[in-house]
């Protein structure tokens, strides 16, 4: 093998996303069948955002797969903010509705964090509510963030044991950067959290044996930024030029992550791809989280998801 062939073994999210998918809708049937109660998961969505609209098709989409209920509420972008909370509040209040999840961005004139506040902590299959976010905060038992979970999944699948590892996070979004550092930190890592005013990033990425990459610009992380050996994990998921000159000039655009993969795969141990990488895990961990949620409310406890 030469300095510029990939070496990385490639972390196929994807594979590892349709068999937890296949044991989430395995453990949601028995649910059904020992006591009645089908997971339910109620998506909303504000506006034509057109990646938001492609999100909730295959989150529907999935659940349906997986044998779970799945409603899709679609509001035109200028519902008020009224009428979305009381939505929440119908959903809340729905005994066939497990997971209730209000896809993110928000139109402007909506205070997003009143409406995630509004969302029963115990429907909060995001993750995303400060009772949550506090309880993933202290170690106790709660709904945990979608991509961060399926971070963490993968790591653990590839790695065994992350204890004592240095995980570097490059990201501090409250979806993805914060909840990942509390899950590397659980798992006994030592994090460090890197963000736009971090001083000598590239110096500090070399230092990760886990770096994860959560700050939606296309290709910023290069193989210099890697340390030899290291596992690599881009969240990122960015909308760029076709690599064609001629589909270019037609608008044509290809995904990329946060990650330069061709230039990071030379250097890392192991990498995901985008896409098929971390993508999938997102809705797979969803669908877990509302099988949980429903486990909840039947009052049984939930079949181990592991594989
Ligand atoms: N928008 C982008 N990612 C997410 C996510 O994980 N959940 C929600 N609700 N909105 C998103």
């Amino acid at each position: 093998m030469t300095a510029d062939t990939p070496s990385a073994t490639l972390i196929d999210g994807k594979a590892f996303a349709a068999r937890l998918t296949t044991r989430v809708g395995a453990a949601a049937a028995r649910l059904e069948a020992s006591t009645g109660v089908r997971p339910g998961l109620a998506v909303v969505i504000v506006g034509e955002d057109a990646a938001s609209q492609i999100y909730v098709r295959n989150k529907g989409e999935t659940t349906l797969r997986a044998g779970m209920r799945s409603d899709t509420h679609a509001l035109p972008k200028d519902s008020s903010q009224i009428d979305l909370l009381a939505l929440i509040a119908r959903l809340n209040a729905d005994a066939g509705i497990h997971g209730i999840l209000v896809q993110l961005p928000l139109p402007d004139h909506i205070d997003a964090a009143l409406v995630l506040g509004a969302i029963d902590p115990d429907k909060d299959v995001d993750g995303f509510h400060v009772i949550n976010a506090g309880r993933l905060a202290v170690g106790l038992p709660g709904m945990v963030p979608c991509t961060p979970l399926g971070c963490v999944m993968l790591l653990k699948h590839e790695l065994g044991s992350l204890s004592g590892l240095n995980a570097v996070v490059v990201g501090r979004s409250n979806i993805v950067g914060k909840p990942m550092a509390q899950l590397l930190l659980a798992e006994s890592c030592t994090v460090t959290i890197a963000h736009s005013r971090t001083r000598d990033l590239p110096a500090l990425c070399r230092t990760a044996d886990i770096l994860v990459a959560a700050v939606g610009r296309a290709e910023m992380i290069t193989g210099d930024w890697i340390k030899p050996g290291a596992t690599v994990i881009d969240v990122g998921i960015n909308r760029v030029p076709s690599r064609d000159p001629v589909k270019a000039a037609e608008g044509r655009t290809r995904i990329v992550g946060d990650v330069a993969f061709e230039d990071a795969a030379r250097v890392a141990g192991r990498i995901t791809p985008v896409p098929g990488g971390v993508g999938p895990m997102t809705i797979a961990c969803l669908l877990a989280n509302t099988y949980t949620a429903a486990c909840r409310v039947a009052g049984v406890q939930p079949d181990s998801l592991d594989a």
